[in-house]
């Protein structure tokens, strides 16, 4: 079995959720306590092994190329100023993993973004699919990407991170119907795009973390856009399971937020705040809550 050792995000959506933050910036680059979200996206990418990162952009999105560039005048200046921790911080950014850009030219889907960079994927190569906005964390466990790695070497199929929802939140997900194997996985039997709770087979949603096959990336690139003009991976998948081929939802371990959404926002910087930000932090978010 090939080793997966690329990672697709694709970043070019409008982000419209989140304005007027995102007006003129990336939602990705907004700082999740200290760390922009995307930095999450990647580390955890980088700590299961991945060492190429192909981020699909669109406009207003520089900052996170130059996020992820070195700043020779900023690492310069910090040199000479003596502030090597600082420095040894801003170095690391850079030297994570190798980065490649590609430019998605309008918004015509999460589909379309991915065949965008398919060019950068061999013909023989799965590759992990990471969305800008659900960020995992599971401190001292597996994180998002390992357990979507495991899961496919376990079996050789595409594979989707689920998370059980709130049955009235159905209709913001992809929900499927998943036929446990054991405590960890399962097959998926359907996937249903948005439906309403009445109308959803389940309350197991798709988060926006995928491994994909070179054999679904063929049936994404059959894919036609729906009414709205939109290429969608979704898509694929459901044209996948109609031709009885397996897919594997694997349920994520972990704290998930949805950080393109304000208060998933939120929640998130509050879990890294009490992580990260010592008793100041925590006292500050207990006297706010009171
Ligand atoms: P979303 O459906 O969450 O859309 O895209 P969005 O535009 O980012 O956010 P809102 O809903 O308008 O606030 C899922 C993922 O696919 C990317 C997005 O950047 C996000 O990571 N995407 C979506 C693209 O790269 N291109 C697209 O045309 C659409």
């Amino acid at each position: 079995m090939k080793k997966v050792r690329k990672a697709i995000l694709p970043v070019a959506g409008m982000g419209t959720r989140f304005l007027p933050a995102t007006k003129a910036q990336p939602k990705e680059m907004l700082p999740i306590y200290d760390t922009p979200a995307i930095q999450f996206i990647v580390e955890d990418a980088v700590e299961a092994g991945i060492e190429e990162i192909i981020i699909v952009t669109g406009r207003n999105k520089r900052a996170i190329e130059d996020h992820f560039d070195s700043n020779f005048e900023l690492e310069y200046s910090l040199e000479q100023k003596g502030k090597t921790e600082e420095l040894k911080l801003v170095k690391s950014i850079s030297d994570m993993a190798s980065f490649a850009y590609v430019r998605q030219p309008e918004p015509l889907g999460d589909g379309h973004a991915i065949l965008c960079a398919a060019a950068m994927i061999a013909e023989d190569e799965p590759v992990v699919i990471l969305f800008g906005d659900d960020l995992v964390f599971n401190k001292d466990g597996k994180n998002a990407v390992q357990q979507l790695i495991e899961t496919y070497e376990e079996t050789g199929d595409p594979v989707v991170l689920l998370e059980a929802v709130r049955p009235e939140d159905t209709s913001k997900y992809g929900i499927v119907d998943l036929e446990m194997i054991n405590s960890e996985r399962g097959v998926i039997k359907n996937f249903v795009e948005k439906p309403a709770p009445d109308k959803a087979p389940s309350n197991l949603a798709a988060v926006g973390k995928y491994l994909i096959t070179p054999e679904l990336i063929r049936y994404l690139k059959k894919t036609k856009p729906g009414a709205d003009g939109e290429i969608r991976l979704a898509n694929a998948f459901m044209e996948y399971l109609a031709d009885d081929k397996s897919i594997q939802g694997r349920i994520l371990e972990g704290s998930r937020y949805d950080t393109g959404d304000k208060t998933g926002f939120l929640k998130a910087t509050l879990h890294v705040a009490s992580e990260r930000g010592g008793e100041e932090a925590r006292t500050a978010i207990k006297e706010f809550g009171q």
